[in-house]
């Protein structure tokens, strides 16, 4: 399987034409583990000359994938698939070490990138055009006849974040390739080797040379360089909204697809059943340490209910495991200390200002204990910053339209929850919602994967979702025929 992949120093090389290349200067960046510090091995630090020529060789080699049949393009993916899948537990492995995922969440990764190959491989090929007459419009008649097809746009530079390495990588590649484009993949640096691992797959699956590429580097170093290359005609990007800010400003009219941060909050009303809501939102907020968009960020509690609901929440935040990610745990070590200490500060700007600590509020190095913090008020950081971590902030409201207020005011706008018996209040509740998603009764979360999926406000541009990825990342194409023309008459 590892053939070409890394030397036998474990340093690592990026996939472009087909071939394993180191940076041309042997620039390289060391990968640690945030579990325990021990270097994993390098990845390449690319050079602006090594980036021209992967984005040069994606560029050549669009044509000629443009041109594959649906059904071939599709059998690669297949391969693909089943070939991650074989490899799952090798790869499973090194998504742990690299970013500290826990073993059971790390092959759920695995698993869920594998159905979302297939899936997208099937809608690929489900995929059809249209036509219409010009006859609908005044003046218009059945002359005209226009055939709508979708093209590619090219090449798509796809860029992933540390939380999701390989699952964040395909929901880009494989739409992308299933629309006709070949891809630059710039993978996240820490959790760059577990995406490398990803490319070794299509490589092993038999993807033509230069459809797929990977280059790895800082993306303080190198981004910028990316993302105004000449030869990119799409950049679909996932990571925090700082930095989709700083592409929405700088790519000019390259068109994007931005999935940011997120805040999202569960509405707790008093009719709900407390103790499924309860267990849903424990759930939601510390999965992988609370590192996921769409962790539950905020509790808005109808007061009448607020000390039953913190008493359920206690109870079963109290039985999170933490510890080791090689064990059964959901609480593990964050992906570096500058994480580790923001979310710290969070709790402490909270409690400094009369959040009272309802479990956790300990740190052991980049191990952060689940924190339940109760009597959260607006003025407060945790209230609207994202922690990207495992800490769960509660807002105790007078009414449902106190909830809506509060969960309107951030700037983020990725999801929310509202947990209750009475679905006509949940769905208009839902209308007034700035989010992409609401979820009535079940905890924020992406997927699954052919759902749609989007931000508004400051959470992302654009809606992902392997149809709406694959319509993304293709263009309509009309070609309109005058069957009046003499030249179309029957003679
Ligand atoms: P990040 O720091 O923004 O990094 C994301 C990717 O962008 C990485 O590959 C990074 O490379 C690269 N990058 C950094 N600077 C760049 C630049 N100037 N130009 C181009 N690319 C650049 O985010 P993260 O810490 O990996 O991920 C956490 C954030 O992502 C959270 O805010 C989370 O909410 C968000 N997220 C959103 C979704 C969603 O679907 N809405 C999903 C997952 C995560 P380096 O690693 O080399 O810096
Ligand atoms: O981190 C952002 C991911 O898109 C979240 O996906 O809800 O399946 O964990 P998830």
């Amino acid at each position: 399987m590892l053939n070409g992949l890394y030397d036998s120093k474990k340093n690592y090389k990026n996939l472009i034409g087909g071939d394993w290349l180191f940076a041309t200067d042997n620039a390289n960046l060391k990968i640690f583990s945030p579990i325990d510090g021990s270097l994993i091995g390098t990845v390449p630090a690319m050079s602006c000359e090594d980036i021209d020529y992967a984005m040069n060789v994606a560029k050549k080699s669009q044509n000629l994938w443009q041109e594959t049949p649906m059904y071939m393009r599709a059998e690669y993916l297949y391969r693909a698939a089943d070939l991650l899948k074989e490899y799952k537990q090798v790869i499973s492995h090194v998504i742990t070490m690299e970013i500290a995922k826990d073993k059971a969440s790390a092959e759920s990764e695995v698993e869920r990138t594998v159905d979302f190959l297939r899936y997208t491989a099937d809608i690929g090929k489900s995929l059809e055009g249209t036509s219409v007459y010009g006859e609908n419009f005044p003046g218009g008649s059945r002359d005209k006849l226009s055939y709508i097809t979708r093209e590619p746009l090219g090449t798509v530079l796809a860029i992933s974040p540390f939380n999701y390495p390989v699952n964040l990588s395909v929901s880009k590649i494989a739409p992308a390739l299933m629309g006709g484009n070949t891809v630059v993949l710039k993978p996240p640096s820490q959790g760059g080797i577990s995406a490398l691992y990803l490319a070794l797959v299509f490589k092993e699956a038999g993807l033509p040379d230069g459809v797929l590429n990977t280059v790895t580097g800082s993306g303080s170093e190198i981004g910028d360089y990316l993302i105004t290359h000449p030869n990119i005609d799409f950049i679909n990007f996932t990571g925090s909204t700082a930095i989709g800010h700083h592409i929405a400003k700088t790519c000019g009219m390259i068109p994007i697809m931005l999935e940011l941060g997120g805040k999202d909050a569960a509405i707790i009303l008093d009719d709900c059943n407390l103790d499924y809501a309860a267990e849903q939102c424990v759930a939601g907020a510390f999965s992988y340490s609370g590192q996921r968009c769409t962790a539950v960020k905020r509790i808005l509690v109808i007061e009448s209910i607020a000390d039953q609901f913190v008493a359920l929440l206690k109870e079963k935040t109290l039985k999170l495991k933490s510890g080791s990610p090689h064990e059964d745990v959901s609480i593990v070590p964050l992906i570096n200390d500058k994480s580790a200490d923001y979310v710290f500060g969070l709790i402490e700007n909270a409690v400094s200002k009369g959040a009272e600590v309802i479990t956790g509020g300990t740190r052991n190095d980049k191990l952060i204990s689940p924190t339940v913090l109760d009597y959260v008020t607006t003025d407060m950081e945790v209230a609207w910053e994202e922690p990207f971590g495992p800490i769960l902030p509660i807002i105790r409201v007078k009414n449902i339209d106190e909830a809506i207020s509060i969960a309107n005011r951030s700037e983020y706008g990725l999801q929310s929850s509202v947990f209750t018996s009475d679905i006509g209040k949940a769905f208009t509740i839902a209308r007034k919602l700035e989010v992409g998603t609401v979820q009535i009764n079940n905890k924020t979360e992406r997927g699954p994967d052919h759902f749609p999926f989007l931000g508004v406000k400051s959470s992302g541009m654009g809606t992902q979702g392997i149809k709406y990825s694959i319509e993304a990342m293709t263009r309509h194409k009309a070609i309109v025929v005058n069957l009046a023309a003499p030249c179309n008459k029957k003679r």
